[in-house]
């Protein structure tokens, strides 16, 4: 047994996705998907624009409910998982809330928190602890008092990210987080990703940047209405099938830098 796969056996699995097939007024947008995340993931989902990738992301997430199949979260089926703290999400770009609302960066991140708060819905020491730790680990401490609208669309994203993992998460979500970020500011971006990824938590990324596949990620899924693959970098750069979904440029090597 190689060693990949008897480090895959000793890991929890998080995420199950059995037989989801998902349709839109009778058009069908996924297929009898099979899915499993294990804790320590980096998982990349790629594939090309209207592949499901954000709807298979909804329906992991609960927030859309496929006609067939079942999620298990945890081994609890997903209708009656109740620990929503433990899935951190960060939506594709287009559906953010409008960054000229007049609001700080702390207060971005205190939303985070809101969500998983009982009555009374008020801020304690805790949570302002909560807070700075969140805006430590994506690197925007100093930036907590600044207004979202001043800041780059890099330092945005980390701020939407210190959000979602402000109730610390087992596992984070994230779809295209660096569409209109500059490539400096995306390495910058994915270091601070791996970062987390090192500190224990596991990663979901939808990314049409397959240059972040060959350098971060460990898992990888090509969805294009069905699975079309699924399993590690290395069988991933393997893989003929999962080349083809590659546009020409860009050639995966295995050894990474
Ligand atoms: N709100 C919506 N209403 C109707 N069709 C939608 C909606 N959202 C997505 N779709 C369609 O579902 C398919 C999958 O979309 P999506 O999951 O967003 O793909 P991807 O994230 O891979 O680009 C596409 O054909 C898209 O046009
Ligand atoms: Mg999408």
């Amino acid at each position: 047994m190689n060693s990949t796969i008897a480090q895959d056996l000793s890991q929890q699995t998080l995420i199950k996705v059995e037989g989801v097939w998902f349709y839109r007024n009778d058009h069908l947008i996924l297929k009898d998907i099979y899915l499993e995340i294990k804790e320590g993931d980096f998982l990349a989902i790629i594939g090309p624009n209207g592949a499901g990738k954000t709807t298979l992301l909804k329906i992991i997430l609960g927030l859309l409910k496929p006609q067939k199949g079942l999620i298990k979260i945890l081994d609890v089926e997903r209708d009656r998982f109740t620990q929503r703290h433990l899935l951190g999400y960060v939506p594709q770009k287009a559906t953010h809330t409008d960054t000229l609302f007049p609001i700080c960066a702390k207060e971005v991140v205190a939303l985070g928190l809101l969500s998983a708060k009982k009555f009374p819905k008020w801020f304690s020491h805790k949570d302002k602890s909560k807070i700075d730790s969140a805006l430590k680990k994506v690197g925007m401490e100093e930036f907590k008092n600044v207004r979202l609208s001043h800041l780059s669309g890099g330092q945005q994203q980390r701020i939407f990210i210190a959000r979602a993992i402000v109730n610390n998460p087992r596992i984070l979500f994230l779809d295209e987080p660096t569409a209109g970020i500059d490539a400096l500011a995306q390495e910058e971006f994915y270091d601070m990703l791996k970062e987390l990824h090192n500190q224990g938590i596991t990663i979901v990324m939808v990314t049409h940047d397959i240059g972040v596949v060959n350098k971060y990620v460990n898992k990888v899924a090509c969805l294009n209405q069905k699975l079309v693959f699924h399993g590690t970098h290395e069988e991933f750069c393997s893989s003929p099938k999962a080349q083809e979904l590659i546009p020409g440029e860009h050639h995966l090597v295995i050894h990474r830098h």
